[in-house]
C-alpha cells in the first residue's frame, strides 16, 4: 500500500499525472511552527518529498528558492542541492510547472520586499526574484508567483500606499523586463491575500490585482494565482472570483485549499470547511468552458498546511486527501451536470437564456426604445410573479454532493 493512500478507497478518484496535481515543498513540508509554538515535525528532505509526492500520483512539484536552498547557502552547496533535486525530478518524472520567491521569512523583509521603504531592501528582494528566476527557467517552470506577505503595513500613516504601489509597479515591470531580455517562456502570477503576516496587504483581494495589473507595462504577462482560503478570509466568494479571473483571461494559477470562513489563514485539506464552495468550484474549472469542458487547463495546486497534530505519516494521508477530494468532488460535478433533473431545473431557471445577448443582431438603442412590447406593453407583474426554481438547483447539488443521487 502507497504511504498516505486509502486502502478502503475504491478504485475511483485516484490521482494521475494527467489530472496535473501539485504541491508546494512548503505545504508537507511545514514544521507547524505557529505565533503560539515550536514546530511538531521534523524538517523533510526536498528529494524526499518529491518521491513520496510521485508515489501519491502527483504530477508536479513547486518551490520558494529558500525551500531548496536555505537561505544565505554557499554557491558550492546551493550547486549540489538544486542537482540531487533535479536527479529526484529525473527519476520520478515530476515536473516543477511554478516556482515563487520567498520575500517574507527573512527579518531584513520585515518592513516590506518589493515596496519596503528602504531603497536597499528593495534592490535585494529584486535581485534575489531574478535569481531564482534563473533556476526557474531552468527547471521548466512557466508560472512565476509572487505573494507579497510583507508587502503592506500595520500603520497607515508609516507606509505611502499610492507610492508603495509605484514601487510594486517598477518591481514588476522590471522583473518582466529581465524575463523578456533573458528570453523565459514564464509569465507572472500575483497572489492576493488581505492580511496575515501584515495586518493589511496590499493588492489585498482578486479585484485590487486585476486593477493593478491593468496598469502595469507587460499586463499581458501577467496574472493571478489566487488561493481559495484568502478570498474567504474578506468573506468574498472565491468562485465569483475565480470566474471574474477566467473572464478577464487572468487565471494563470490557482492554490487549492479549504477555510472555515472569514478568520485566519487556514490553509486547510481542499474542500474542508467549505465542501459546497469547493463543489462549485470544481464544478467552474472542470465544467464551466464554453464547451462544457475544463475552463482551466493548469496545475492544480495545493497549497495547504497538514494540521500541527500529525506525524510524517498524517503529512502524507492529508496530502492524498487533497487529491482524492478533487476528484469526488469532479466524479459529483460531472454526475450533477449529466443529470436530466438538473438539466431540467436549470432550464426552468433559465440560466442559459443569459447567453443571449440583450439586443438582437443589427439591434440598436433605437430599435429597442421603439420596442413597445420591451417596456410600455412589458408583463412586468406578470415577470415579476415568476418563480426561478433555484431552491430545486440548490439541493439537487447538495444531494450530487451528498452522493444521493446516481445517475
Ligand atoms: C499563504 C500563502 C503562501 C504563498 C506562498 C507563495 O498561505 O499565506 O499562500 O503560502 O502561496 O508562500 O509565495
Ligand atoms: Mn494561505
Ligand atoms: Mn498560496
Amino acid at each position: 500500500m502507497t504511504l498516505g493512500a486509502d486502502e478502503n478507497a475504491p478504485p475511483t478518484a485516484v490521482a494521475r499525472r494527467e489530472d496535473k496535481f501539485t504541491f508546494g515543498l512548503w505545504t508537507v513540508g511545514w514544521r507547524a511552527v505557529d505565533p503560539f509554538g515550536d514546530a511538531t515535525r521534523a524538517p523533510l528532505d526536498p528529494v524526499e518529498t518529491v518521491h513520496r509526492l510521485a508515489e501519491l500520483g502527483a504530477y508536479g512539484v513547486t518551490f520558494h528558492d529558500d525551500d531548496l536552498v536555505p537561505f544565505g547557502t554557499e554557491e558550492g552547496e546551493r550547486a549540489r542541492l538544486v542537482d540531487r533535486f533535479r536527479q529526484a525530478l529525473a527519476q520520478t518524472g515530476l515536473v516543477v510547472p511554478m516556482a515563487t520567491t520567498n520575500l517574507f521569512t527573512h527579518p531584513v523583509f520585515k518592513e516590506g520586499a518589493l515596496t519596503a521603504n528602504d531603497r536597499g531592501v528593495r534592490r535585494f528582494a529584486i535581485r534575489k526574484v531574478m535569481r531564482n528566476l534563473d533556476l526557474a527557467a531552468e527547471l521548466g517552470a512557466h508560472t512565476y508567483v509572487l505573494w507579497g506577505g510583507r508587502e503592506g503595513a500595520e500603520v497607515d500613516t508609516a507606509k505611502d500606499v499610492r507610492t508603495a504601489l509605484d514601487r510594486y509597479r517598477e518591481g514588476l515591470d522590471l522583473l518582466a523586463t529581465y524575463v523578456v531580455d533573458n528570453g523565459y517562456d514564464i509569465r507572472f502570477a500575483i497572489e492576493p491575500k488581505p492580511n496575515e503576516p501584515r495586518g493589511d496587504i496590499l493588492l489585498p483581494t482578486i479585484g485590487h490585482a486585476l486593477a493593478f495589473i491593468g496598469s502595469l507595462d507587460h499586463a499581458d504577462m501577467v496574472g493571478l494565482n489566487p488561493e481559495v482560503g484568502h478570498e474567504q478570509m474578506s468573506n468574498l466568494n472565491f468562485v465569483h472570483g475565480i470566474a471574474q479571473a477566467l473572464w478577464h483571461g487572468k487565471l494563470f494559477h490557482i492554490d487549492l485549499n479549504g477555510q472555515h470562513g472569514p478568520k485566519f489563514d487556514q490553509d486547510l485539506v481542499f474542500g474542508h470547511g467549505d465542501l459546497l464552495s469547493a463543489f462549485c468550484l470544481v464544478d467552474l474549472l472542470e465544467n464551466g468552458g464554453t464547451q462544457g469542458g475544463p475552463a482551466y487547463d493548469g496545475p492544480r495546486h495545493f497549497d495547504y498546511k497538514p494540521h500541527r497534530t500529525e506525524d510524517t505519516a498524517g503529512v502524507w494521508t492529508s496530502a492524498a486527501a487533497n487529491m482524492r477530494t478533487y476528484l469526488l468532488l469532479k466524479e459529483r460535478a460531472q454526475a450533477f451536470r449529466a443529470d436530466p433533473e438538473v438539466v431540467r431545473a436549470l432550464a426552468a431557471s433559465g440560466a442559459s437564456e443569459l447567453a443571449e445577448p440583450s439586443l438582437a443582431e443589427g439591434e440598436t438603442w433605437q430599435s429597442l426604445r421603439a420596442d413597445r412590447g420591451a417596456f410600455e406593453e412589458y408583463d412586468v407583474d406578470g415577470t415579476a410573479a415568476r418563480g426561478y426554481g433555484v431552491a430545486r438547483v440548490d439541493q439537487l447539488m447538495v444531494e450530487h454532493v451528498l452522493g444521493a443521487r446516481h445517475v
